[in-house]
């Protein structure tokens, strides 16, 4: 067995990698990976095999590779380990356009008899085997698909002035309320861990200027739904000087660029999940935007009971979105239903300067930010009624007391923005080992 020059990107013919076959065409390759299927006869076998980037077909006679090797290929088993050598050949009919003719092959680790086959296998049996699951083509292109949206997430921010300022996980105090709270030892003492790094982004804005968070948040959600995770990454950018007004220009033109790119550089990957991509090719500026009361009136039309103060779940989200072909923005909510730390609207104190967007096609609320409480009367004023321990947020004051100025920000729940992307219905695909209320196992 030969390794592989891991600094090389599948580039060279003896370290090659399915997704860039084409490179070879007519060479000899290396390729290292798995069986993913077997089909053979006496006098010859089709033997796919997936390497991480792809899947390729692999033909082989007797006279191709000698009659030991052959007779080795035929007993192959599901997901054994080999390392191969052949000829990359076109192949039309080939998704990838290549396959690769046999001339040698190593048998690496051998498989007995694994446990993910052929036949349909039920969600709970799956999620028993995730480790193993994710080696499966669909589970392989969800993955590739929500680093390829990590990456555009971070080009978007890196490329237009923002700082990469990661927030703690392990803090003295709540930002999104108690209710949803992982507590854990500290020492001598007690900690949380975070359920967003918004308010360390608020101080790093204040250092900063324009500033983004990127990292795991937990909650611990009594919820077993298809959105809610106990542990899930956000990015929550944060900035100086902007409103409610920027916050809203800024998501929508974020949205449209993650979105349009993913879908412009993973066409293979939604390809293999069936991803309809017409719906996700609108996702342009501008999103529409309307306030917290017209969706109320949305709600009423269609015959769901609703009133000033209700919070909108994932029922009333559905029903909203489907009156727009893209992500809709609504705004000022009342703030009785939001958290500590938002803008009272100027025009109407019952109203808060914040947004959430709510994603098309089911999805629900993928972002949830807005402007933020300057005023330190105020800000006291909101962590005496949220009953909130005023000692722990000591520091956060400081903020408005030293330099105060208009500032916004948001976050955006990653996996739920996978989930969208690729229209897998169920968070708890969209990242590698889901964590939820009653998992946590492997
Ligand atoms: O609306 P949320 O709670 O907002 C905040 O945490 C703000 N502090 C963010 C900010 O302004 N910097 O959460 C933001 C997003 C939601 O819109 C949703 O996409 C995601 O985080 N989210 C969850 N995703 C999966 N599982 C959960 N339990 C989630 N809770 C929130
Ligand atoms: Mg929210």
């Amino acid at each position: 067995m030969s390794l592989r020059d891991p600094r090389d990107a599948g580039e060279k013919p003896e370290n090659a990698v399915i997704e860039k076959i084409g490179l070879f065409d007519g060479q000899v390759v290396t390729l290292r990976g798995w069986v993913a299927f077997l089909r053979s006869s006496g006098k010859i076998a089709f033997l796919e095999m997936r390497d991480g980037t792809g899947t390729i077909q692999c033909v082989a006679g007797p006279h191709d590779v000698g009659e030991e090797k052959f007779k080795l290929i035929q007993a192959l088993n599901l997901e054994d380990s080999i390392e191969i050598n052949g000829k990359v050949k076109k192949e039309a009919r080939s998704k990838v356009g290549f396959e690769i003719i046999l001339q040698d092959i190593l048998l690496v680790g051998k498989t007995q008899e694994f446990p993910i086959g052929k036949k349909e296998h039920g969600v709970a049996f799956l999620m028993e085997h995730r480790h193993l699951w994710i080696r499966s083509s669909k589970q392989v292109a969800i993955l590739r698909i929500r680093a390829e949206i990590i990456r555009a997430i971070r080009d978007y921010f890196d490329g237009r002035g923002f700082t990469l300022v990661d927030s703690p996980i392990l803090t003295p105090n709540a930002c999104e309320g108690t209710s949803t709270l992982f507590e854990t030892p500290y020492f001598d003492s007690m900690a949380y861990l975070t359920q967003s790094g918004q308010l360390y982004a608020e101080a790093s804005a204040m250092a900063l200027g324009k500033v983004y968070c990127f990292g795991p948040t937990f909650r611990a959600e009594k919820s077993k739904t298809r959105r809610h995770l106990a542990e899930f990454w956000m990015v929550e950018p944060e900035v100086a000087f902007m409103d409610l007004a920027g916050d809203m220009d800024l998501a929508e033109d974020f949205v449209e660029y993650v979105v349009q790119r993913t879908i412009r550089n993973k066409k293979d990957e939604l390809a293999i999940l069936e991803r309809d991509l017409s719906a996700l090719e609108r996702v342009k500026k501008p999103f529409p935007r309307i306030r917290y009361e017209e969706a109320i009136e949305i709600l009423l039309k269609k015959g769901l009971p609703a009133k000033f103060g209700d919070d909108f779940g994932g029922d009333e989200e559905t029903v909203i979105s489907q009156e727009f072909d893209r992500p809709v923005m609504i705004h000022r909510y009342p703030i009785d239903i939001k958290a500590f730390y938002m803008k009272r609207d100027p025009e109407n104190s019952k109203l808060a300067m914040c947004v959430d967007v709510i994603a098309p096609e089911g999805v629900g609320e993928i972002i949830g930010g807005g402007q933020r409480e300057d005023n330190l009367e105020l800000l006291l004023k909101r962590i005496e009624e949220h009953k909130l321990p005023m000692e722990a947020f000591q520091w956060y004051l400081d903020l408005r007391k030293f330099g105060s100025v208009p500032h916004a920000g948001f976050g955006l729940g990653l996996e739920r923005t996978v989930g969208w992307i690729t229209g897998v219905p169920h968070v708890r695909e969209t990242i590698p080992f889901p964590r939820m209320m009653d998992k946590i196992f492997p």
